[in-house]
């Protein structure tokens, strides 16, 4: 390979490194930007209104795994597990093409400048909003990984079984205050849950053959007419009862022992959250607000490992070293 495009493609890779985020990073280089973003999030909320929940579930999959780098969009390759079959995302992490076609359309207007990683944290934005929920400023000026780690997902992403205290533990490596944990668990006000994630908590929470006693008696009604004993486990309920509506319902059903989840619902049996899900169900303003500084928070999780802007969110550039083989 020539020396000076090895340089070239070394630089572009490193040069970036640890750039500093804010919020006009492309002004001059994709002013369009947020507005593609906006479009195509809003054509995916008119076809399917989970669809958006779904983008916005992506954030938090992929900024707790290496930091905001897009490592979770990277499709299994022969040399490389991704994080897309990790234990919490596989038959779960849903709606990709949606950042595919952000990606297309962004491509289109400004080739090579938006990363995938901030792709996803203005798509996470823009379903909140597009879901009645706050809009907030983001910053921008992420690079997208060369890798992906299936291991490193499977061993980071809370399981729905997770109690309050190993939340608040694993938050709390992020600098992610017991606050932060409950406003971001706020974000199941919207979208949808498998039953394959709540079957133990409906016939056998922890092993006691026994259902969770803190689900409301008719919820669990309903809830064990959606998900049967040995039933299919793909069949999927509201995470809350107004689940195309980002509001504080969620923390009001907590409350009357309506969560979904187990993850959830020990927010407010355990002490030290409880006062945020009371505070949140009555104060909905309190809740947006602590809910976007939790976002921002998690959106400032840097990787600190080389990266580059990737021109398709599933497969990492043309690397080097292929580059050296072929010439
Ligand atoms: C606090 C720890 C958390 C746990 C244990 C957790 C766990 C889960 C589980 C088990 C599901 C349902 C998956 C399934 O059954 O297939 C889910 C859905 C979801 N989660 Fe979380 N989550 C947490 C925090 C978060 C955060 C911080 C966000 C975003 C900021 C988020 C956004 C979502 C969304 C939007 C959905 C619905 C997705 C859809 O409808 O496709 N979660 N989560």
């Amino acid at each position: 390979m020539y020396p000076s495009l090895f340089l070239f493609l070394l630089v572009l890779i490193i040069g970036a490194k640890g750039t500093q985020l804010r919020s006009d990073y492309y002004f001059e280089t994709c002013p369009e930007a947020e507005f593609i973003v906006r479009d195509v999030m809003k054509m995916a909320f008119n076809r399917e209104p989970r669809s958006v929940a779904s983008v916005m579930r992506f954030q938090f999959h992929d900024c707790f795994v290496n930091g905001c780098d897009a490592s979770l969009l990277l499709d299994d390759t022969p040399e490389m597990l991704g994080e897309k079959l990790a234990l919490s995302n596989i038959n779960s992490l849903r709606s990709y093409e949606v950042v595919d076609e952000i990606k297309d359309a962004l491509e289109r207007a400004c080739p090579g400048v938006v990363s995938c990683a901030d792709i996803v944290i203005m798509a996470s934005r823009d379903a909140v909003f597009l879901s009645g929920g706050p809009y907030w400023d983001v910053k921008l000026g992420r690079l997208d990984s060369l890798i992906a780690s299936q291991e490193n997902s499977s061993n980071i992403m809370p399981s729905p079984r997770s109690d309050a205290s190993s939340l608040i533990d694993l938050f709390s490596k992020y600098s992610l205050s017991v606050k932060d944990l409950v406003a971001l668990s706020g974000s199941h006000s919207i979208g949808k849950g498998r039953c394959f994630s709540i079957v133990f908590r409906l016939y056998n929470q922890s092993g006691s053959g026994m259902p969770d006693p803190t689900i409301e008696p008719e919820y669990r009604v309903k809830l064990n007419k959606l998900c049967p004993v040995c039933g299919d486990g793909n069949v999927t309920g509201d995470l809350d009862s107004t689940p195309v509506v980002f509001d504080n319902q969620f923390f009001k059903d907590l409350v009357n022992g309506r969560g979904f989840l187990n993850s959830d619902q020990t927010l407010h049996t355990f002490p030290d959250t409880r006062e945020y899900v009371e505070l949140y169900s009555v104060d909905q303003d309190a809740f947006f607000n602590d809910f976007v500084e939790g976002m921002i928070k998690m959106g400032d999780l840097q990787s600190d490992q080389p990266g580059e802007i990737r021109r398709n969110c599933r497969v990492v550039n043309r690397q080097p070293l292929n580059l050296v083989a072929d010439s």
